[in-house]
């Protein structure tokens, strides 16, 4: 038996950190969307055992990889007794802020429940995907979601009217950013450390209500302060978007992906033809409906 699951990637329009846990990590509020770029995995069952190839050979393969442990608490908590060969195509720029990783983990969890059909409570999907990474969890629903805690808890919220019809360019520069050193560094902006919570809300709000040009003041990313500091470029992109047709441009998750909001196709295709114009041809880019 044979089957195969598409894993999207995300943005975020607002990370705003509120501050560091005793635990090590930092209570944030988020609003994520996905984006419709996908790594593919396709599943087939064996025997015994794990068995992950990848199309990247840099990625490991062994229980380094997010979708190796994700095989591996499945079966520990459901109980099956085969095993699974698991292929990734791997599409998506790593460490990029887009969530590439966690997706494949959540979306492996998917298609194991599915192909074996344990059909596992969503509480119990989501609490092992919780385990595997902060934003796993978001990966297990379609929606538009405001996360809190750190990242883990998710609500679900209905597609946003303002983006009707938007375009997103999503532009990786060509070398990634480690999540932990971006969270770290933050310590240093004391500012952006301790957001003021709410402001994630009262984006999702406006966002809802149809009122754009209101929404536009409070997209926003507390990590931009410590990675655009050491990448000067990235602003660069960010300016040069904004001054080429992008209603938003900002840096998703920890980096080191940039991504601009367009109100059409066709503002969002001359918008890459003129990036491409200025920066060249040889970063990873994509203009996708959002
Ligand atoms: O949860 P995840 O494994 O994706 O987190 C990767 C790293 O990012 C953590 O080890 C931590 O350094 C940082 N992090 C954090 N606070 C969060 C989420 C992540 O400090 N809310």
């Amino acid at each position: 038996m044979a089957a195969e699951r598409l894993s999207p990637c995300k943005v975020n329009f607002i990370l705003n950190i509120l501050g560091r846990r005793p635990d090590g990590f930092h209570e944030l509020e988020t609003l994520m969307h996905h984006v419709q770029v996908h790594d593919r995995l396709e599943f087939e069952i064996i025997p015994s055992g794990i068995h992950l190839t990848c199309s990247d050979p840099t990625l490991p393969t062994d229980s380094q990889n997010l979708v190796v442990r994700a095989a591996e608490k499945f079966f520990a908590l459901s109980g099956v007794s085969q095993g699974i060969r698991i292929h990734l195509q791997k599409n998506l720029p790593l460490a990029a802020g887009l969530g590439g990783g966690s997706s494949n983990a959540a979306h492996t969890l998917l298609g194991l429940d599915e192909i074996f059909r344990t059909s596992l409570p969503t509480g119990e999907l989501h609490g092992l995907a919780a385990t595997l990474g902060s934003d796993v969890p978001f990966f297990l629903q379609d929606n538009p979601a405001l996360a809190v805690g750190r990242g883990e808890e998710v609500h679900s919220l209905a597609p946003f009217k303002s983006l009707d019809g938007c375009y997103i360019f999503l532009v990786y520069p060509g070398f990634g950013v480690s999540t932990p050193w971006a969270y770290k560094n933050l310590a240093r902006f004391p500012e952006h450390l301790n957001g003021r919570a709410g402001r994630a809300r009262q984006l999702a709000d406006a966002l809802t209500r149809g009122d754009f040009d209101g929404a536009k003041l409070d997209f926003y990313n507390s990590l931009e302060a410590p990675v655009l500091e050491k990448y000067p470029l990235l602003k660069l992109f960010q300016r040069f978007m904004l001054e080429n047709g992008a209603e938003v441009a900002m840096m998703s998750g920890s980096g080191s992906t940039t991504f601009a909001i367009t109100e059409s196709k066709s503002a969002g295709e001359k918008l890459a033809e003129k990036f491409r114009g200025k920066f060249g041809d040889s970063c990873w880019q994509t203009v996708v409906p959002l």
